[in-house]
């Protein structure tokens, strides 16, 4: 929700009280101000959007008295760790004390008052480290110590499994072992001396198709299966290659001058056979000749890389000289993990919570976490010395993912301060996807795991896809929202591969939520339908949720306002195994809607008497009916800004009439 900041008194903030409620904190709490995090408690304000904040709060958050400021709730985790600069002369008990229950950020200053001799003083500590995350609060379990004096140890890694960390180009292969042994046997084959195929008359084939996005370990992938079979590899780099006597030429120099046993690897063959690159038609001429040449030369294999199977001409794409194809997926998370390891392994650094770097860095390849250690090394001042957690979290902040968004799903703007009333629901979403992402620790302490899947359900217009999307904000994880019905309308006879590949994106760029809006039409209860195909659809639904809650990551989220037309064993432990229901706002949630919305009413409309007339409205009621009143203003004076109670009534009476010719609303079983 946005405010606007004017001065007030450190180290707590203050807020109007209505509106503390709107966001979901009655008793207050803590938020994220700009660069900072910050208590804040209801209290007396000057204005409703205003907020107090404290001088030192100001400069951290990097505001000016009168700056709008956008606040929104945060949720930190109990810091392990605080280590502060510039606390001459307190010791660790006392500065613990003066912190305690404050939110602290790195790079904050946070201004404490203590006793020194019989006076008290004041001292400007800068908070340097903090753990497990950048921001966290400081509890009576806190260790706080100063830089000079506990400087903490410099690790070569930490955290690393047992044995050595791996090296760039062995994580660059993790996790990829299918794909590895799929390839050396390809090659072993392809290479062995008996000349297998054509012994058991099997077609001719040249190699492999290799497709996957750039930095993602394509050519360490070859290598690597190469190296298991124990043949070499030549590289021919294509994405340099302007005119087609050149590609000819470097391509039949490679097939004469490498000595079998080899594996030729052809790489970005998009560049030349792309269906825009500039010479294609002669590049797919050149290529079939190519692959011709390779099948009949004994021994020799060729592996063809492109970023896109479907971008290539399809002279390469469909050869039946390259029978297989094989994908290199976006690193997930544990491969992201295990690149961060490898390309830490020899840059000192202090410790690193590798966790949540790989959990923040969905969309970024190899080579974009190679960049962003790289740039955190560059980021430090003196020669030596170390790298540490928040060094890499500014250099998370500058480089973007190239795997792109598109790769990422939409994230929505707003987050849970758009959303009112429905604490319930935002808890246990907190609980269910934030929790785990933010502190997997929680849940192991206890010995349980976090459920993997939610449905919520209840009649229509009560914020369940609005939830939902602000959770997407909120979490930050990727996100792929899908209607039932779109899934099904198009991609008509194709569904159950819609439901494998939109499963295999989100598993692609884990940690993601994906979003089964109206999953009713996805999946209705089996059997019960006249078409069969949904029947496919539903048992392919099962085997991907299945498939997810094995390997956690991906949190599936359904919605549908009719829970008994939904396949119950959808519905069962291990799959959306926690039901919310979220039915018509009472009074309190209308109050708080309207307490929120941007639509700005007059002093005179009387917010009470609104809430009352609004017995039985959806909140997607509410919305329509404020936009109705708004429309009503704009049409009385086309420079209105404000919204009267005549506008109100106006909209009121077209509800109504709208109301009295709709049958009665029934809320679903
Ligand atoms: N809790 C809420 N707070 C504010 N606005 C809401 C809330 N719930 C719903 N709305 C408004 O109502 C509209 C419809 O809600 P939606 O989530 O699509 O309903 P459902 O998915 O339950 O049918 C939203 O676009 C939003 O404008
Ligand atoms: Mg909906």
């Amino acid at each position: 929700m946005r405010f606007i900041a004017k001065l007030g008194v450190d180290p707590v903030a203050r807020a109007d009280p209505t509106l503390l409620q709107a966001m979901g904190l009655p008793g207050g709490g803590i938020v994220r101000l700009g660069d900072t995090h910050v208590q804040v408690v209801p209290g007396d304000v000057p204005g409703p959007t205003v907020l107090l904040v404290g001088p030192r709060t100001m400069a951290n958050a990097g505001l000016s008295p009168g700056d709008g400021v956008e606040v929104t709730r945060a949720l930190l985790p109990i810091a392990h760790r605080v280590v502060v600069a510039d606390a001459d002369g307190l010791d660790a008990r006392r500065l613990g004390r003066a912190l305690q229950g404050r939110p602290v950020t790195v790079g904050d200053v946070a201004v404490v008052r203590a006793p020194r001799g019989d006076e008290i003083d004041e001292w400007r500590l800068r908070i340097v480290e903090v753990e497990p995350a950048p921001a966290a609060v400081v509890g009576p379990g806190t260790a706080v110590h100063e830089t000079s004096r506990q400087d903490p140890p410099i690790v070569p890694h930490e955290g690393a499994p047992p044995g050595e960390p791996p090296t760039t180009a062995e994580a660059l292969v993790a996790g990829l072992e299918t794909e590895r042994e799929v390839l050396a046997g390809w090659l072993a084959l392809l290479t062995s001396p008996d000349r297998l195929p054509a012994t058991w008359g099997l077609p001719a084939v040249a190699g492999v198709l290799l497709e996957g996005p750039a930095g993602c370990g394509r050519s360490e992938l070859v290598d690597a299966a190469a190296a298991d079979v124990g043949v070499r590899v030549d590289e021919v780099l294509l994405d340099v290659v302007h005119r087609p006597e050149r590609l000819l030429s470097l391509l039949e120099r490679a097939v004469r001058e490498t000595k079998p046993p080899a594996v030729l690897y052809v790489d970005h063959a998009d560049a030349v056979a792309g269906t825009d690159a500039p010479f294609r038609t002669q590049a797919a001429a050149i290529f079939r000749w190519f692959l011709d040449a390779v099948a009949e030369r004994p021994r020799f294999a060729c592996v063809v890389g492109t970023a896109s199977v479907a971008g290539l001409d399809p002279a390469v794409a469909d050869s039946p000289l390259l029978p297989r194809r094989l994908v290199v997926p976006p690193p997930d998370t544990r491969r992201r993990r295990l690149l961060f390891e490898a390309a830490l392994a020899r840059v000192p650094h202090r410790r690193i919570d590798f966790e949540r770097l790989a959990v923040r860095t969905a969309g970024f390849s190899a080579t974009d976490i190679a960049a962003v250690v790289l740039d955190a090394t560059a980021r430090t001042t003196a020669a030596n010395e170390p790298v540490t957690q928040e060094l890499l979290d500014r250099a998370l902040e500058d480089i973007p993912p190239s795997l792109g968004s598109a790769m990422l799903g939409e994230v929505p703007s707003y987050g849970f301060e758009r959303v009112a009333d429905l604490d319930v629901v935002k808890q246990r979403l907190r609980e269910t996807i934030i929790w785990p992402l933010t502190d997997p620790d929680r849940f192991r302490r206890l010995g349980i795991t976090a459920p993997k899947g939610l449905l919520l359900w209840g009649p229509p217009g009560t914020g369940k896809t609005f939830v939902v999307r602000a959770l997407a904000h909120e979490s930050g994880a990727a996100f792929f929202p899908v209607k039932g019905a779109e899934l099904l309308d198009k991609w008509v006879g194709e569904s159950e591969r819609a439901v494998r590949e939109l499963f295999a994106r989100a598993k692609a760029v884990a940690p993601s939520i994906l979003f089964l809006d109206e999953i009713d039409a996805l999946a209705p209860v089996r059997g019960r339908s006249t078409n069969s195909v949904t029947d496919s659809v539903v048992a392919a639904l099962l085997t991907e949720l299945d498939g997810v809650a094995d390997r956690g990551d991906v949190f599936v989220i359904g919605a549908t306002n009719r829970k008994d037309l939904v396949d119950p064993a959808l519905l069962r432990p291990g799959r959306l195994e926690t039901h919310l229901r979220l039915g018509l706002p009472p009074a309190e949630a209308r109050a708080a809607f309207l307490a929120i919305s941007d639509v700005p009413l007059t002093d005179d409309v009387d917010r009470a008497d609104l809430v009352d007339a609004t017995e039985g409205y959806s909140f997607a009621d509410l919305a329509g009916l404020l936009r109705e009143a708004a429309l009503h203003a704009l049409r009385r004076d086309p420079e209105a800004i404000e919204v009267t109670s005549d506008d109100v009534a106006a909209a009121l009476e077209v509800f109504a009439d709208r109301r009295g010719v709709s049958p009665p609303r029934r809320s679903p079983r």
